[in-house]
Parts: structure tokens; sequence; C-alpha cells
């Protein structure tokens, strides 16, 4: 099985990932990093670990429809099979997401379907919450809304800052992402609807 991983950012959960892959608890490929923002250091960590780099800019294009047909073309290319979404921080139309069905996964940083959106993290913090979390899901062509594949807490204490809190919750995404991708490689993942069976 061949993975793309799209990101936009600083790419800590592809870095989980990518340790993950490493130590040989992802059995697939992962053949290319695609990100959105040429300067971002997802792409260095790409880099660093072998892994083809491709940076495909909205700019550069007329429409979203071209701008979708060109990540398409060579995600093709390299016969992808999954893509993951780690911190890629673009919304994927529906006709992208139909080429891929149930085959494009998501992490959220908040216990979905609460704090939908960019924000996550600092909307769960600004409303007071006690317990937050992360989730991996399927994506779909509404928004932070697919199949849940997994799921788990975080507490915001009373002393936690935004920065203390996003801190804790980057460090369970790093356990539940390479989790999920592992269980979806491995064909561990049953869907129903909106249920998501994992097959022990
Ligand atoms: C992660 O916290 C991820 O959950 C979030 O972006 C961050 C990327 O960090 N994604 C979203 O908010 C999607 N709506 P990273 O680049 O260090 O992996």
């Amino acid at each position: 099985m061949n993975i793309a991983v799209f990101c936009s950012g600083n790419g800590t959960n592809l870095q989980a990932i990518i340790g993950s892959w490493k130590k040989g608890h992802i059995k697939a490929d992962i053949k290319l990093v695609v990100s959105d923002l040429p300067d971002c250091y997802a792409l260095i960590r790409a880099k660093n670990a072998g892994i083809k780099t491709l940076v495909i800019e909205r700019k550069n294009f007329k429409t979203k429809k071209d701008f979708e047909a060109e990540i398409l073309k060579v995600l093709k290319r390299d016969n992808i099979d999954l893509i993951v979404l780690a911190g890629y921080m673009r919304i994927l139309s529906g006709d992208f997401i139909s080429a891929y069905e149930n085959k494009i996964l998501n992490i959220h940083p908040a216990l979905l379907p609460s704090f939908k959106g960019a924000h996550g993290i600092r909307d769960a913090f600004e409303y007071g919450v006690k317990i937050t979390g992360v989730t991996v899901h399927f994506v779909t062509k509404d928004m932070d809304a697919g199949p849940i594949i997994l799921q788990s807490s975080v507490k915001a204490t009373e002393d936690d800052t935004e920065e203390t809190l996003a801190e804790a919750m980057h460090e369970e995404e790093h356990k539940v992402y390479p989790r999920a991708i592992q269980l979806f490689v491995d064909g561990k993942l049953k869907i129903e609807g909106r249920k998501v069976t994992i097959l022990e």
C-alpha cells in the first residue's frame, strides 16, 4: 500500500508517522509528502527521512478544480492508495474526496463533533472545556464530519495555558495518528454508515 501525507505546517504528526513507519509498525510505503506551502517545515522532515516531496500551490492554478486535478495526477502517477492529512489546511472538494472515497484520513485537534474548523485547540480552550482531545476520522465532503476511527481525551486543567494545552494535545496526536494509520493499513477498519468498527 502506498501512502501520501499532506501537510501545510510544522509536520510534527508527519514526524510521528515516520517514526512509527521506520519502526515497522506501519506496513506500507510512505511514498510522498505533498504540501501547498513551499517553506513549511514538514517538507524538511520528509527530506530528512528520504521521502519524496512535492509542492503544489493553489496560487499557480486558475481554479480549485485545476489545482486538485494536478494533485490527483501526481497521486495516480505514484499509485497512491491512502491519503493522510496531517495539518493540511485546505478544504478538499467533494469531487476530490470521491476519487479517494474512504481512503483519506484526517486528524483534528478536538473531540468531534465539537470545535470543528481550523482552531480546534484554541476554540476548546477559550470555551473553557475541562476535557478535550484528538479525533482521527475518515474525510467526507462535509468538513470534520466523517466517520470517527479513534478518539482520545486530554484534560484541560485550571493551570493550563493555550500553549501547555496545545503541547499535551500534540503529544496525544502523535500516539493516536500512527495507530489509526496502522489499523487502516492492516485492513482492520470496517465502516458502516457513520460507525467504524475496529476488527481485532
Ligand atoms: C495538528 O494539531 C492537527 O490536528 C491540526 O494541525 C496541526 C498540525 O500540526 N489540524 C487541523 O487543525 C485540521 N483542522 P503538525 O504540522 O505539527 O502535525
